[in-house]
């Protein structure tokens, strides 16, 4: 499929995070004019890129409207988002509220200011619940096991109506376990900043369960890149949630200690193991299939994982090296 749609101004939901930051650089890189919006709850200003203009506003604030009328924005790129599983099991309502109701309020904006195309940002970690078949692909059984995977799920759903019903142009990513520069050591999905950093202050690292348990992690460069090709390509006709859904992962599945000898390997040093109890509901196997990305937006992943981690790890050194210098009197 060739490229067909050329995004001019384009709104970054959650640009102050991870992943949408990088992803507004891109945009940027690609010559469009980016705004920026996000709430700072789980982002840093810093983070935004100088070049795009910065909104710090919640999802569901009725300003949105007119960052939407101000912006006339052809694309909307969609990353923010309340992410973290526990969070979502402690309390369902306050993922509901950010997960569906803040996206809601993002796409009936979208809907009155004609935006022609949204990039959802979904996660094949947890629609497909336990996976039956690995690597999982998109039309696996979707059956979330947690209400953050219900919620990203229900985002999927809304998108294919408002397609189907408003003629909004779509496409949803579902990641894997992404890392990468940026990523603060926090959640299941920051492990490697976890492992990372841990590993390079000569402290120990926490394994739950036997490490056995497999993850597809694939690199943010990567998924940029999945990104611009969602932004531009000419897409399938949108007749079913899976017509519209792509897998952004590598297909490859790496436990969790063997990650930790490769990062162990990296840093030239080794720490101690402390193995804990496997967490309630953790998956066994999460690894996905991205034949379809590979057919229909000609992607594949490009940044093996022993060179994403050695850079990772030299950007949490770093990282580590200027807040030391910072701390020295
Ligand atoms: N990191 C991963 O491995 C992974 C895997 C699958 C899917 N995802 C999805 O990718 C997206 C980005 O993830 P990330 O790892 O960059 O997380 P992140 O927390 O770094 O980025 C999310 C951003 O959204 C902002 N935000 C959260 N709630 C908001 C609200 N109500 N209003 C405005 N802004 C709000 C936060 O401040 C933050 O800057 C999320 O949608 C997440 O579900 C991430």
């Amino acid at each position: 499929m060739s490229e067909s749609f050329c995004p001019r101004r384009v709104l970054v939901t959650g640009g102050a995070g991870f992943i949408g930051s990088h992803v507004a650089d891109r945009y940027l890189a690609e010559g469009c004019e980016v705004t920026v919006l996000d709430d700072l709850s789980n982002g840093k200003r810093d983070r935004v890129p100088e070049a795009a203009e910065f909104v710090q506003l919640e999802l569901n604030s009725h300003e949105v409207d007119s960052v939407f009328e101000r912006g006339g924005f052809d694309l909307v790129n969609h990353h923010a988002a309340q992410m973290d599983v526990r969070v979502s099991v402690a309390d369902p309502a306050l993922d509901a509220r950010t997960n569906v109701l803040g996206l809601l309020n993002v796409l009936e904006c979208a809907r009155r200011h004609e935006t022609r195309r949204v990039v959802y940002i979904s996660s094949g970690g947890v629609v497909y619940g336990e996976p039956t078949v690995i690597p999982t692909p998109e039309n696996h059984p979707l059956r979330p096991l947690s209400p953050y995977g219900v919620t990203k799920l229900i985002g999927e759903q809304y998108l294919h109506y408002y397609a189907r019903v408003h003629g909004m142009d779509y496409a949803a990513l579902r990641y894997s376990n992404v890392y990468g520069p940026r990523q603060e050591p926090h959640g299941e999905a920051g492990v490697i900043a976890i492992f990372a950093a841990r590993i390079l202050e000569g402290e120990s690292i926490t394994i739950f369960g036997d490490g056995k348990q497999e993850r597809d992690y694939v690199h943010v460069a990567d998924v940029v890149e999945a990104n611009w090709r969602a932004s531009t390509r000419s897409l399938p006709a949108p007749d079913t949630i899976v017509a519209r859904a792509w897998n952004i992962g590598t297909g490859r599945g790496t436990s969790v200690g063997k990650l930790a000898d490769v990062l162990m390997a990296g840093a030239g040093c080794e720490v101690e193991r402390v193995f804990e109890a496997a967490r309630a509901g953790e998956l066994a196997r999460s690894v996905l299939d991205t034949a379809k990305a590979e057919q229909e937006l000609e992607w594949r992943p490009a940044v093996p994982l022993e060179d994403g981690l050695e850079q990772t790890m030299r950007y949490i050194e770093r990282r580590i090296n200027s807040q030391r210098a910072a701390d020295s009197p």
